[in-house]
């Protein structure tokens, strides 16, 4: 299977996973479900789940990374549902539809978030628990990738950030928090799943951590150079809001230089892994040059 392939079929996969274990959007309170379901089905990327799957595969455990993806998925969700509220980035438009504030309305995308949030948490213990030990492993790797000093911790920084000098040190704060603590985790869990052993998974997050970065770059890239059809969600929004974003910092050749400088840092770690890494390799190469 080529490249394209795999990636469809892993996009595939974690669509399902998110179907089977998520509750159906007429669960009562059907309101609540419907948004928690309307803002996962709204088709992103994946990348998060993907990279669970992909690096599960490297130790030929994919098969038993459903829930893992799925719960990164709600979690991620769960984040840019909050994100998007009018305290935060007030934004109308996400994965090419209403969000889900403007779609439902502010008190059912609060709650769809926290829901969204916990339940990512259940299905890990639950799924897992028939191997308490991995079970742990994967909730406290979440759990500090989503925590106060991460996620939340970046989100707080970029917030507290808005219409202030913005520093390099400071953006990378915010890049590392808000973006590649996810993308390190999402790899983490696959490892975990896979059974790496410390030195494996201390790659896969120094991995994450660096591919994480350049995502969260590109993505500052785009929000300058994209059109909101291409992106599915509002264009040009950080200069109006005047984000700290690495393209205030360095510029916009600045800030693709450095995505490139971290994609080769991401494939030196890459090469440090067992298994077939190709489907990961064209992973990171693709996502420097992507377009959404
Ligand atoms: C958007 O993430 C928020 C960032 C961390 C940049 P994605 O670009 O992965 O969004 P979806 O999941 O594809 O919608
Ligand atoms: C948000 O970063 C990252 C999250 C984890 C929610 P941004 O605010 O830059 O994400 P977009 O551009 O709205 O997707
Ligand atoms: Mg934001
Ligand atoms: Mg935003
Ligand atoms: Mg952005």
């Amino acid at each position: 299977m080529d490249f394209a392939a795999q990636l469809s079929q892993l996009r595939l996969e974690a669509e399902q996973a998110l179907d089977r274990f998520v509750p159906a959007a007429q669960t009562r309170p059907s309101r609540l479900h419907s948004a928690m379901r309307y803002s996962l089905e709204a088709g992103g990327k994946r990348i998060r789940p993907v990279l669970v799957s992909a690096a599960a595969e490297l130790f030929g455990r994919r098969a038993d990374a459903g829930a893992a993806a799925a719960a990164i998925e709600c979690v991620h969700t769960y984040s840019l549902i909050h994100d998007d509220l009018p305290a935060l980035d007030n934004d109308d438009l996400r994965r090419g539809r209403p969000t889900c504030h403007k779609q439902f309305d502010e008190p059912t995308a609060i709650l769809a978030g926290d829901a969204l949030l916990t339940h990512a948490f259940a299905l890990l213990a639950s799924h897992y628990a028939d191997r308490p030990t991995l079970a742990t492993a994967l909730v406290r790797e979440l759990g500090q990738a989503a925590g106060s000093t991460e996620l939340i911790g970046g989100q707080m920084e970029d917030i507290e950030a808005e219409k202030s000098p913005a520093t390099r040190d400071q953006v990378e704060f915010i890049h590392n928090g808000k973006t590649a603590a996810m993308i390190a985790c999402s790899l983490a869990l696959g490892g975990l799943i896979g059974g790496a052993d410390e030195a494996q998974l201390a790659t896969l997050r120094r991995l994450g951590r660096a591919v994480g970065l350049a995502f969260q770059v590109i993505d500052d890239v785009l929000d300058t150079t994209a059109t909101s059809a291409a992106l599915g969600k509002t264009a040009g929004k950080d200069a109006t809001a005047q984000k700290a974003t690495m393209v205030r910092v360095l510029g916009l050749d600045g800030a693709r230089a450095r995505a490139a400088e971290l994609t080769a840092a991401a494939l030196a770690e890459l090469s440090k892994l067992p298994g077939d890494t190709a489907f990961l390799r064209a992973l990171v190469e693709s996502l420097l040059h992507r377009g959404n």
